[in-house]
């Protein structure tokens, strides 16, 4: 069904909630901190619940926090079209990373509204736990659990670095239910669809104003532990030592030259956490724990590397006398995202006479565990430089409007 609505995007006000929103922060604005679960999280939530309540949104929360706001159908039973994203910020982040997705989705239902279109199908804005992996290691905590893609009893063992486990900070933080209860019914969705800033540099390169993906990388991250003998920075001779932040570092390069050796630029490697015991100027370390993220489009290519790293690891451990042990935390396959959301989102570029780039991400998001479980796409808007994960992180509000226009009218064709 072609639509071409009369619809108007209220970009002056959906920039000034942007704005508002990254004052709910743990660290000073312009720097936004928020983790899941933390005071200004649990801030954030009964925002966005209060701001889809104003829109007429009937709002529920499952037992893991995934917040679901619909705006029931014509056909109240029929499966839902959701749109959405996350909230939640790593330390030392910007104001658009999941925001655009969640503010974007507000404003897309209301543009429609104030356009007088009515669903048939119920169109669903979902706000997803946890999409960043700070507090639990584990990133998508709450599409995980609502797709099947984590199991509850895997979800209930997950602690943050206090040691407390899931269900300890979901109890003190009022959240009731069984975790069992968060999986969605199979055929819940018709489809899903985001939007995101890109998180790359390729749409402002070349000058195209959306994306539409076609595909989601496949994310794997795993906790290593490098155990060496300290001592006294003085007294141990340097033959004699078994230096654990040393043998860290020969694995770090190693990581970084196994990803760089890789013929595909979508294969990336991170060691983004490197913590040093005992960590005092004169004590050789003894132990060091590092975090490592690997990713890429193909999953055959992303494990060959994950294996390049094993046997680099065995290797430094053998020379250097340390033991390194590795714990795989995720290995995810990549998301192909649905011809049927595809071709929405494409013919709402056309409609509107807006040229488009098919692309990949190479970040991951919520919807590769949508993916799993309806027909799903992304719509990517330009962010500048690429920057994200960071307080410089910038889109243009006419960039946002655009892509929310983009998002109002891919609902529309989706939900008639
Ligand atoms: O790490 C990611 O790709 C996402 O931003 N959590
Ligand atoms: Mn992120
Ligand atoms: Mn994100």
């Amino acid at each position: 069904m072609a639509c071409t609505m009369n619809l108007h995007i209220d970009q002056q006000r959906l920039q000034s909630e942007i704005d508002e929103l990254a004052q709910i922060s743990e660290a000073e604005p312009p720097v936004v901190t928020r983790v899941v679960f933390s005071e200004a999280d649990l801030r954030a939530r009964a925002w966005i619940t209060a701001k889809c309540r104003e829109a007429q949104l009937s709002v529920r929360t499952d037992a893991v926090g995934n917040t679901f706001a619909r705006w029931q159908g014509t056909l109240p039973n029929a499966a839902v079209v959701g749109t959405g994203s996350h909230l939640d910020a790593i330390p030392n982040a910007g104001k658009y990373d999941g925001v655009v997705g969640v503010l974007g989705g507000l404003e897309a239902i209301r543009a429609l509204e104030r356009a007088a279109f009515r669903p048939a199908h119920p169109i669903e804005l979902l706000i997803f736990t946890s999409e960043e992996p700070t507090r639990f290691g584990v990133g998508c905590l709450g599409s995980r659990l609502l797709s099947g893609t984590l199991s509850p009893a895997s979800a209930a063992r997950l602690t943050d670095a206090s040691g407390a486990t899931l269900e300890t900070v979901l109890r003190s933080r009022g959240f009731t239910g069984e975790l069992a209860s968060v999986l969605l019914p199979a055929d819940h969705h018709k489809a899903f669809v985001e939007l995101h800033i890109e998180q790359g540099r390729l749409l402002e390169q070349q000058k195209i104003p959306l994306g539409i993906v076609q595909k989601i990388a496949a994310p794997a991250s795993a906790k290593i532990l490098v155990e060496g003998s300290g001592g006294h920075a003085g007294g141990v001779l340097m033959s004699e030592r078994r230096d654990a932040l040393c043998a860290a570092s020969e694995l770090i390069l190693a990581v970084e030259s196994a990803a760089r050796s890789g013929k595909a630029p979508d294969t990336v490697a991170t060691v983004g956490i490197c913590e040093v015991f005992p960590g005092a100027v004169n004590s050789i370390p003894s132990c060091v724990r590092l975090s490592l993220d690997v990713r890429d489009t193909e999953l055959a290519r992303r494990d060959s590397l994950i294996e390049q790293i094993a046997q680099a690891a065995e290797a430094i451990a053998a020379k250097r006398q340390v033991a390194i042990r590795t714990d795989l935390l995720n290995a995810d396959a990549p998301a192909d995202c649905a011809p049927l959301v595809i071709q929405a989102l494409s013919d709402s570029c056309r409609a509107h006479h807006l040229p488009f780039l098919p692309m990949v991400s190479r970040a991951y998001h919520d919807s590769l565990f949508m993916s799993r479980v309806a027909p799903t796409a992304m719509l990517f808007i330009p962010c500048h430089n690429g920057y994200s994960h960071r307080p410089d992180e910038y889109a243009a509000p006419e960039d946002i409007a655009r892509g929310v226009l983009i998002l109002a009218e891919t609902l529309a064709r989706l939900a008639s």
